[in-house]
């Protein structure tokens, strides 16, 4: 288990982290999401111990982060850290080694990661030459070219075109589903919402929401979009506990608690004319995001360059 406690860092005046706690379990796939400026990077990097927090401890089964378990992580840091210069399998070979991986099995695991990402043909290229996607790839590579049990990647999504994002994905889930423990930031909530088990919403450098995506969406009750031939507004007649969240012609959201039945608000509508559209759907996961992080009024600003 990864374990961040109550993590405190600021810098200067600036609180980047405000007693920020949350876990990831072997073969737990946790997508880590926040606003800009919520902490995700100080956090990432306090787990890594490449920052030192201020308060608070990171675990990693049970242990505080020392070498012998950063040499276990696989990271990919925000500001990237590849040689340019350095060619693609050399590049990767001394990353293992650094990590102590016996040469033979640096040398083959390169190989092996060269392979599965499709960038053979760029094997002995300088890293510099290569399109921003595959810089990507190697950085995706050099986390995991000695085999960590802990995998944290910062954004790694960011910049990939849609083949480099499914291979991403893929990679991050058998990694996942091989037992490690895989956590990263990113923006991308449908992405999130499809590939990872659980998220981790931070605001403000404090845990607003997270746990498993399905249970999320669950508690969030349901949305209903009907549209009727009548011209009443038989919304005024709504159960109790549903409410419109949001109108266009004829056409009526209605968000329902977990434990009201649908049937009921379409037995209302039905009173009114006949069914012409009707949809039943849970909220997707940018919307729990939006209303987590949303309670935070001061954090429109960021919201708002999240959209972008
Ligand atoms: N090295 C630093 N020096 C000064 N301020 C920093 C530094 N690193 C992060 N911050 C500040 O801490 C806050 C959190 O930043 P960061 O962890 O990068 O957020 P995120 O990755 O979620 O966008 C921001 O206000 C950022 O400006
Ligand atoms: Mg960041």
């Amino acid at each position: 288990m990864l374990e961040l406690r109550n993590l405190r860092r600021s810098f200067g005046d600036v609180v980047a982290l405000d007693g920020l706690s949350f876990e990831v379990a072997p073969g737990e796939l946790c997508g880590f999401l926040g606003p800009n400026g919520a902490g995700k990077t100080t956090a990432m990097r306090c787990a890594v111990g490449v920052t030192a927090a201020d308060a608070g401890e990171v675990r990693w089964r049970g242990q505080p982060i020392d070498l012998a378990v950063r040499r276990r992580t696989g990271y990919m840091p925000e500001e990237r850290g590849l040689y340019p210069r350095m060619r693609v399998h050399e590049q990767l070979v001394y990353v293992a080694r650094l990590r102590d991986v016996d040469a033979e099995v640096a040398a083959r695991n390169a190989d092996r990661w060269i392979d599965r990402l499709g960038i053979g043909e760029r094997r002995d290229d300088p890293v510099e030459q290569l399109s921003l996607g595959n810089q990507q790839r190697v950085q995706l590579a050099a986390a995991l070219v000695h085999d960590p049990e802990l995998l944290i990647l910062d954004e790694p999504f960011s910049g990939l075109d849609p083949l480099a994002t499914d291979v991403m994905s893929e990679v991050l889930r058998e990694q996942a589903d091989a037992g490690v423990a895989v956590v990263f930031s990113s923006h991308q909530l449908d992405l999130v919402e499809d590939l990872c088990r659980t998220v981790a919403v931070v605001a403000r450098g404090r845990l607003v929401l997270d746990g498993e995506v399905a249970a999320l969406k669950a508690a969030g009750g349901r949305r209903l979009r009907v549209a009727t031939d009548g011209d009443d507004d038989w919304t005024a007649r709504l159960p109790a506990g549903a409410a419109v969240v949001s109108r266009r012609d004829a056409t009526v959201t209605v968000a329902l608690p977990p434990t009201l039945d649908p049937g009921a608000v379409l037995d209302v509508a039905r009173r009114s004319g006949r069914l012409v559209d009707v949809h039943l759907d849970q909220p997707r996961l940018s919307e729990l995001f939006r209303t987590a992080v949303a309670d935070r009024p001061d954090l429109a600003a960021e919201l708002t360059e999240v959209d972008r």
